[in-house]
């Protein structure tokens, strides 16, 4: 051992006075850590003249004892200092959370009418947004040239393939695998030529569709009339007012209410006091035979519903264009 503790614990001082911020562990590790200098200076003090050995070795374990105690102190002020303001910037404030996500307000819409539909013992089914002809068209009753197909101006895929563009395809999809009685909702996107302010080629519909026996028009206006009342709320009445579709006979456009001015008259309802939202009617007799149901045994109802027109009414919002447009400021309000 060359050097005395004394010296030793002198320079010690001297280079922890001189120690800044990214230094001070360091050297605190070199004098105090498993291999360090005070750490040999102990285990080599057998090595000594057996007269100064007791004197030597309480003096190094003072020493270290005082060491460990700076440093320690030493160590603690860095800490302080890091975790104050550094530039302005205070690092200990806790940071700012992530945001969590929420639900596009159209998908709140639609689960919440599936909710409601749910409750009433309907079950929920899905079709292709890719469909044949056949489905979207032939198997609803509106043949090939029929004017009725110009009520919608289809994207056609190929001469048979076409995006759908109404949900009501599910209609005889479901009653092809599956015999009465039927109880069932299709939510889903649809497709139409079609670009506007109160139209998007791409909008969500929700199909509904009953079938047992002795199904009649007063069950189609009772479901409805509480699904209304559940979305709204159980002062909303509603208007059957007939109408034409070629799967459906009698056929109704179904209106509520106006949900701004209360059936007082406003812009929204252009001053007529009721909105329309609705399509329904009781189910062709030649749907039926298509699907290869029974006409004499089983009645039904279908109707379908525009998601975006019910979360508008719902939101009081005026541009359908806003729920495809994702800005951000817009969707946080849902
Ligand atoms: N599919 C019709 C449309 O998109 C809406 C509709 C009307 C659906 C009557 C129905 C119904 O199920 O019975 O305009």
């Amino acid at each position: 051992m060359d050097k005395t503790i004394d010296q030793i614990y002198e320079e010690a001082l001297n280079e922890l006075a001189a120690a800044d911020i990214e230094t001070v562990t360091d050297l605190s590790v070199r004098y105090l850590g498993r291999k360090g200098i005070i750490t040999q200076f102990l285990r080599n003090i057998s090595k000594l003249p057996k007269e100064i050995r007791p004197e030597a070795g309480k003096r190094a374990n003072q020493v270290k004892s005082d060491l460990e105690k700076k440093f320690r102190e030493a160590v603690e002020q860095v800490e302080s200092k890091t975790s104050g303001p550094v530039d302005g910037i205070d690092v200990s404030l806790p940071g700012r959370p992530a945001r969590p996500g929420i639900l596009h307000p159209i998908t709140q819409i639609t689960l919440e009418i599936c909710d409601i539909f749910s409750r009433l013992g309907f079950d929920i089914a899905e079709g292709p947004e890719v469909e044949t002809d056949y489905y979207n068209f032939e198997a609803l009753n509106i043949p090939k040239n029929h004017p009725a197909r110009d009520m919608q101006d289809t994207f056609y895929i190929s001469d048979n393939i076409v995006l759908r563009t109404h949900t009501s395809p599910t209609q005889p999809r479901v009653m092809q695998k599956q015999s009465p009685p039927v109880r069932i909702i299709a939510p889903g996107k649809v497709y139409r030529c079609d670009s506007d302010i109160t139209h998007t080629p791409m909008f969500n519909q929700v199909e509904g569709l009953l079938v047992d026996e002795n199904v009649s028009f007063g069950d189609l206006k009772g479901v409805l009339t509480i699904f209304i009342h559940q979305m709204f709320d159980a002062e909303t009445s509603l208007r059957f007012r007939p109408s034409f579709f070629p799967f459906t006979e009698p056929s109704a456009e179904v209106d509520m209410k106006c949900v701004i001015c209360r059936g007082e008259g406003c812009r929204v309802c252009s001053h007529t006091g009721w909105l329309e939202i609705l399509g329904a009617g009781m189910v062709h007799p030649a749907v039926f035979e298509n699907v290869g149901y029974d006409i004499k045994k089983y009645s039904g109802f279908a109707f379908g519903m525009g998601v975006e027109r019910i979360a508008m009414l719902k939101y009081k919002i005026d541009d359908t264009r806003k729920f495809f447009e994702n800005d951000i400021r817009f969707l946080r309000q849902f």
